[in-house]
């Protein structure tokens, strides 16, 4: 079987490596670097082996694309392309429209099509379907299918084969077919009962999380204010058997789908007359995170950053991958700079990002952790500045939330 996989990138790439075992992947992708990369076996993804890729490129089983003429005669199509925000914050399809441009225009069979890009319940049924439709030269009778992907790149514990994975389809026969799919390199298959449960299923576990770190970020505020330790608190909390998971403080959420994935959920919500007020004040506070910590690292400073050497550790959106989407380190350093800090920042993971690159880890007034990878160590984050303010609570001897 040949599948055809639009967008090769976090998704598409992971998927692309544990379903080479079993079927022939044509990664359609639209960025010609990623593309001659790949063709070449080097994984640009964090958990994706280039040795894996390189044996499917080997076995006649994988080939990186951008031409139309490769998936003319697949059998199934996956759609893992970004779901993004508009400059004003409103669920952005427009990369899940020029998918569907490429489906509608080069599929000339029916075939499965399943959507893994993460969207607001109804995305499949009443845009992916009739834009495909509306791009196809002619009617095909393709069947249509929603797995949202739960992967969590740079995770070792859970991965393709053992996150259940959520399905749907907008028929029985497209429900059977996806399940086979999947049945081959992922061993828990748990099917809902229409493609709106899955996507809305998505978005309510970001939710979930988004909520949940406002939540202990605005705890981090009021234990602070109270003079207690916010991680011992919530270590004690941690104690009851029941009723409670433990989140950790931090500088604000990133990546592409935390801080993405609620505001789809609150816009269809609002779409509906439905209210979304605590979603939305939920990423508000999260959002706010860095103001507070530049104003904490302000007051311990003499009131006043004008001119010091501020050195950002870890820009990051988490630890051990180089993926910066959204990131609220950027938020931190432009909070920093308005204060008149003079900021570079140090992440080795990273290299470069905005025209700038990793800076040295030592010789700054003040240091600020925001993300702390496994491989930089402590004591040389101790070490580079004299002030250290750590937003993790993994850098013991920094001053912190
Ligand atoms: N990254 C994650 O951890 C994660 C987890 C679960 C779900 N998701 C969801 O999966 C989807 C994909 O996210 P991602 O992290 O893989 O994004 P990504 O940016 O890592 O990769 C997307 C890839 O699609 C390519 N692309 C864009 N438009 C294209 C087009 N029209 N045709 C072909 N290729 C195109 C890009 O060049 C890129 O390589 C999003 O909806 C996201 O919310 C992501």
């Amino acid at each position: 079987m040949k599948v055809a996989i639009i967008g090769q990138g976090y998704v598409g790439l992971t998927i692309s490596a544990f379903a080479g075992e079993f079927f022939e992947i044509v990664g359609f992708d639209s960025n010609f670097k990623i593309i001659d990369q790949l063709n070449e076996g080097i994984s640009h993804i964090e958990g994706v082996d280039s040795a894996t890729l390189q044996k499917w490129i080997k076995a006649g089983r994988y080939l990186a694309t951008n031409r139309g003429s490769d998936i003319v005669d697949v059998d199934l199509v996956v759609i893992a392309v970004p779901t993004p925000l508009t400059e004003d914050r409103k669920p952005d399809l427009g990369f899940i429209e020029a998918a569907c441009k490429t489906i509608g225009e080069n599929v000339k069979r029916p075939v499965l099509i399943i959507n893994e890009s993460t969207s607001f319940p109804g995305t499949l049924r009443n845009y992916i379907k009739p834009a495909i439709e509306k791009y196809s030269p002619s009617p095909i009778a393709h069947l249509y299918a929603i797995s949202p992907e739960r992967v969590d790149p740079g995770r070792g514990d859970f991965n393709q084969k053992n996150t259940p994975r959520l399905f749907a389809g907008l028929t029985p026969e497209a429900s059977a077919k996806t399940r086979e799919f999947y049945s081959k390199f992922c061993d828990q298959l748990v099917e809902v009962s229409s493609p709106e449960v899955a996507e809305a299923a998505k978005l309510f576990e970001n939710t979930f999380r988004q909520v949940n770190i406002a939540l202990v970020n605005e705890f981090a505020q009021i234990a602070h204010s109270l003079g207690i330790s916010v991680y011992e608190t919530l270590d004690a909390a941690n104690t009851k058997p029941y009723g409670f998971m433990k989140f950790t403080p931090s500088a604000g959420v990133g990546g592409h789908c935390i801080p993405v994935d609620p505001t789809y959920l609150a816009a269809i919500a609002e779409d509906h007359g439905a209210p979304a007020t605590f979603i939305r004040r939920a990423n508000e506070v999260n959002l706010e995170m860095s103001e507070y910590i530049v104003r904490r690292v302000v007051e311990d400073n003499g009131g006043n950053l004008q001119g010091k050497s501020v050195l950002v550790v870890g820009v990051a959106y988490k630890p051990n991958v180089a993926d910066v989407r959204e990131t609220a380190a950027e938020l931190v350093i432009e909070h920093l700079r308005r204060k008149g800090a003079v900021v570079s920042w140090h992440d080795d993971v990273v290299g470069n990002w905005k025209g700038e690159s990793s800076a040295p880890l030592d010789g700054a007034d003040i240091a600020v952790v925001v993300t702390k990878h496994d491989g930089v160590d402590e004591k040389k984050i101790l070490a580079s500045a004299p002030y250290v303010f750590d937003t993790t609570g993994k850098v013991k001897g920094a001053k912190g939330l």
